[in-house]
Formats: structure tokens, sequence, C-alpha cells
């Protein structure tokens, strides 16, 4: 079915004879999607037309014409009253076109050199600085509710896992501070790829720089750029810095992902370790009965569309060749889903962990059901009975055996029995037996002893500045 003929491009359309079909306008617009960089793409505009007016480029009352219809825009789009078109492809002809619509001639100007590749190049930084910067602040408060549900808990014994096995006594505050660490490292990563995003692209033209007298560290300073990026065909070309804060929010969304997965654990009815507020759960259709962590199960399953971004747009910059191709227009939604996703994961998360109810009980007795003291006890036997480990761990593996037997915990076991394993042992074994003990013995340095444990929070409250706020 032939489709039909549409009007030619009042931006571009001076070599065409006629407008492109449906299929086309449809394969080729962004604009359902790049609009969510308007506010930057005017921003980006307005910082190239005051330079231009500077160079003498452009003179003061076309600026000052370019300045009032850019501001009008803004106003028009936040407010809802934009006429979009997709026929103009994306935000920057939408723009452009309104901007003449408005004031004329001078709209025509603002395009002088300048190309939609330098244009959007900056737009997606700007854009990606900002979100840096709100992930950031967002990280900082899910670190900080963290920091005070561990300060609340230093003295919460719960079991330690591995293979999600009983290993060793630890406190809920040790376990919770172990994922402020992990949050702090994807702050600095993110911190990181920052630097490489606040470079400016602006004037790098289509890929080879501009005849123009332009002022590129001019425009790279209005923008708060750190600078002017040194290549004009790398300027227009690369999305290594959209790819790395791919990269780096997947990390993140990985982390939040074990940390919900332990949510989701924790409150199941077997542990029983946590209680999630009524307000992070919901119930099911059916069972009456039931409260569900749908919110950390869908934080659990962000990561598969997180990580997904990261190899959609990996696999769109493999193997294009520099300098701008269409395909760079694909990097958007990948970066836009991304950011959508993780800020709302963190969000979500934050509220969760500040309105947990903890079952200090609960996790005291699972933790005295799985024999946590037994390193502890073959510890004992390197150090008062001169045993080599590797033989001390043998015994304390026949102790275990034994009160496993017998349906009881190590410390109840009598001390007849266990010498008819070791017959050089006394009752001075009883006190490392003792989960307590056990537990504050373990003071070595980022060990789970309350007191270590106190020493790591302070220091990481200054380390990331969090305490101020949250004591
Ligand atoms: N909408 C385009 C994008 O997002 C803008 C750049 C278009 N450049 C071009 N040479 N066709 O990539």
């Amino acid at each position: 079915m032939p489709t039909e003929k549409k009007q030619k491009s009042s931006i571009w359309g001076g070599r065409f004879k006629t407008g492109p079909s449906d299929l086309m306008q449809e394969i080729n617009a962004s604009i359902s999607f790049d609009k969510a960089l308007y506010s930057e793409d005017i921003q980006c505009s307005k910082a190239h037309a005051e330079m231009l007016k500077q160079q003498n480029i452009i003179t003061h009352e076309d600026f000052t014409a370019i300045q009032n219809g850019l501001n009008k825009i803004h106003s028009e789009i936040s407010n809802g009253k934009f006429p979009f078109k997709v026929e103009l492809e994306d935000i920057h002809m939408n723009i452009e076109t309104r901007l003449a619509e408005l004031i004329g001639e001078p709209a025509k100007r603002l395009h002088t050199a300048r190309s939609r590749n330098d244009q959007v190049a900056t737009d997606i930084r700007l854009y990606l600085r900002n979100q840096i910067d709100h992930l950031d602040d967002e990280l900082k408060n899910l670190q900080k509710n963290l920091w005070k549900k561990a300060k609340e808990n230093t003295q919460t014994l719960m079991p330690g896992y591995t293979h999600l096995q009983t290993a060793q006594p630890i406190s809920f505050g040790f376990h919770l501070a172990a994922y402020i660490e992990m949050i702090g490292r994807d702050r600095q990563r993110f911190q990181d790829c920052r630097r490489r995003v606040n470079e400016s692209p602006l004037g790098a033209g289509a890929l080879a720089g501009t005849s123009f007298p332009i002022d590129r560290h001019l425009t790279a300073k209005l923008l708060g750029f750190e600078r002017p990026m040194p290549n004009a065909l790398d300027a227009v070309s690369s999305r290594d810095f959209a790819l790395e804060f791919l990269s780096i929010a997947s990390i993140c969304a990985v982390h939040l992902s074990r940390l919900a997965e332990e949510i989701v654990i924790w409150s199941t009815d077997r542990f029983n370790f946590i209680r999630l507020s009524d307000e992070y759960t919901t119930g099911s259709s059916i069972m009456p009965q039931k409260k569900n962590p749908d919110a950390a199960e869908l934080i659990r399953a962000k990561p598969g569309r997180i990580i997904g971004n990261f190899i959609s747009l990996a696999t769109i910059l493999k193997g294009l060749p520099l300098a701008y191709s269409k395909d760079l227009q694909e990097d958007k939604e990948p970066l836009f889903d991304t950011q959508k996703s993780l800020s709302i994961s963190i969000a979500t998360m934050s509220g969760m962990i500040a309105d947990m109810k903890i079952n200090a009980v609960a996790m005291r007795s699972a933790l005295q059901k799985g024999y946590p003291t037994a390193t502890d006890l073959a510890d004992y036997l390197v150090r008062n009975l001169e045993k080599p480990f590797r033989d001390a761990h043998h015994i304390s593996g026949k102790i275990v055996a034994l009160a496993e037997k017998k349906e009881c915990a190590l410390e109840k076991l009598e001390l007849e029995e266990m010498q008819k394993i070791e017959p050089k042992l006394d009752e001075s074994v009883y006190n490392v037996l003792k989960i307590d003990t056990a537990y504050n013995a373990r003071a070595s340095f980022g060990g789970t002893a309350p007191k270590e444990v106190k020493v790591r929070l302070a220091e990481i409250a200054s380390r990331f500045n969090l305490a101020d706020e949250s004591n």
C-alpha cells in the first residue's frame, strides 16, 4: 500500500523533492522520549546564543529575542502547553521550529556554528550530570537510614551465614554496615564517572569543528562543564560516558538486589527476623493472611532491565564508525529507563529500611540452632591445647556431630561427653561455647564485636559525611 507523502522538512528539506513516508517518519522520530531533555536543550541553546553574541556572530537584538523566545518555550513545555510535533522528529527541531514561530528570523540564526550532533551530546551530558547528583543524594539518604539502623543494632545478635547456612555469630548492625560500604563505593564510582560526563562537546559542530570564530571555553564555562572536549570528532561520536553510567548503575542495582533478597528472606515466617511496614508491603487478592514484600521483590528484579540497558547501549556502540550515525539516537531510552528504575529502587529501599522492625528474639534463637561457636571451639583447642588448626577443626566437628545427635546446643553438652572426644578439655571450654563471648571476641579490625563496629560506624559516618545529620 503506498504511503501518503508528507510535507518536506522545514529544517533539512532543501534538497528533497518529497517528504518522508509515514514509516520513515515513525522510525526516525525520537520526540516521544527525547522531550525529557527539553530543559537541557534550552540551557544548551541559551549558552550557545550567549557565546554567538559575545563573539559578534549574532547581534545583541537577535540574542535578546532568542533568550525571550526560549524562556517562553520553557514555560510552555513545563505547563504542558507545547505543541509537540512528530514530523519535527526530535526535541531540538521542535524547539527550534517553535522559536521561529515565536520570534521569526533571529531563530534561524541560532543554529549557526552548531549541529544537532554536538547539541544532543551536550544535552545528554547535562542530563546525566543532574541525574548523577540526584542519585548521589538518594544513595546518601539510603546510607543514612542504614547507618541509623546499624547503630541501633550493634548488640543485636543474628546468625552470619555462608552458603545461607549458619556460620558465625554477627550483629545485625554489622550486617547492615556491610551495605553502607557497598553503597559508598557506588557513590564513589558515580562521582568518578561524573568527571568524565562533565566535559563540553558543544561547538564540535557536525564532526570537524567550525570556521566561525566561536569560543568553546566560554560555552563550557556557561554550562558548568570542566572544559571543552579537545577533539571534535570524539566529542560527537563518543558515548562511553553514558555506557559508564549504565555500568555503574548496574553494579549499584545488583547491590540493592542483594539487600532486597535478604529482606525477602528475613521477612518470611520461617526466618521472621524483620517485619516490614504496611507501607512497603501488599496483600493478596485471595489469601487474607498475606503480607507480601513486593517492593523488595521489585528491587530484586530491577537489575533485569538495568543490566539489559547496559547491554543494549554497548551493543549499539559496538562496531559503530565515527562520527555520528542515527544509531546513537537509541542511547536515550536505556539511559532514561535506568535512571528511573534505579532512582525508585534506592528511594524505596531507603523507606523500607527506615520503617522495618527488628525481631531480636527470633534472630537469637535462629543463631542458637546453628552451632555458630564451632569455629571458636576449634580456635580454643589451638590456643589452649596447642593443637594444629586442622586437628582442632576435626575435633570440633566431632563435638558438633555429638550435639546434633543429642539435639542440643554445644554449651549444653556435658564435659564428660566432650572429653570422650578430647580428653584434655576442661570447664574453661564453656566460655568459648557461649555465643556472646564468641561474638565479643571478634574484635579484629573490621570484625563484628560491638566495640569494633561502633568505631567503624563512627569512621564511615565521617568518611561519607553521614553523622552530623544522622545523630
Ligand atoms: N535526535 C537525534 C539523536 O538523538 C539528534 C541528532 C541528529 N543528528 C543527525 N545528524 N541526524 O541522536
